[in-house]
């Protein structure tokens, strides 16, 4: 079992994503708790990169609840097509917010997120949850991170 994870620094964001990738399915691959390796994931994520939060919200009847996660407290719960989570799950697609309070409905947990990036999970054909990652800088994320989150997603289900 892979117990380190490395963490490669002062490289451009797709070096970044390119070096954790293999790393996380020799981390995942072998574990077959979903909570577990959800967990791992927000880890190994907030490390690398120093998102303000990181973690999982998984599909409960009409919510999404709160999976693991790094970062600060957060929403517990939130509705079917509410906010960027629940639309991200009603749309079945990734949502790039480059500036949250641009965004009608977005659900403030912190003051201090800015933007925000939202990546469902799916398992034969349904959401089964989604992967979300705030940042406190305006603008933080695009195209690459939703293609790399995409693929880190892929490994968890
Ligand atoms: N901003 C999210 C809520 C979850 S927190 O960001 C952790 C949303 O609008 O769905």
């Amino acid at each position: 079992m892979a117990e380190a994870i490395y963490i490669p620094k002062n490289l451009d964001k797709k070096s970044i994503y390119e070096s954790l990738i293999p790393q996380l399915r020799a981390l995942i691959e072998p574990e077959p708790d979903l909570v577990a390796n959800l967990a791992n994931t927000a880890a190994v994520l907030k490390e690398a990169f120093g998102f303000f939060w990181v973690g999982f919200y998984l599909v409960r009847d009409e919510y999404l609840v709160l999976g693991p996660f790094q970062g600060p407290v957060a929403c517990t719960r939130i509705q079917y097509g509410k906010g960027v989570c629940g639309k991200a799950w009603e749309k079945n697609e990734t949502l790039i917010v480059p500036d949250v309070t641009q965004f009608p409905g977005h659900i403030a947990c912190s003051a201090f997120s800015r933007s925000e990036i939202v990546v469902p999970l799916t398992f034969e054909e349904k959401i089964v949850g989604v992967l979300d990652i705030d940042s406190s800088d305006l603008n933080h994320f695009d195209e690459i991170d939703a293609l790399y989150l995409k693929e880190i997603v892929k490994l968890l289900v």
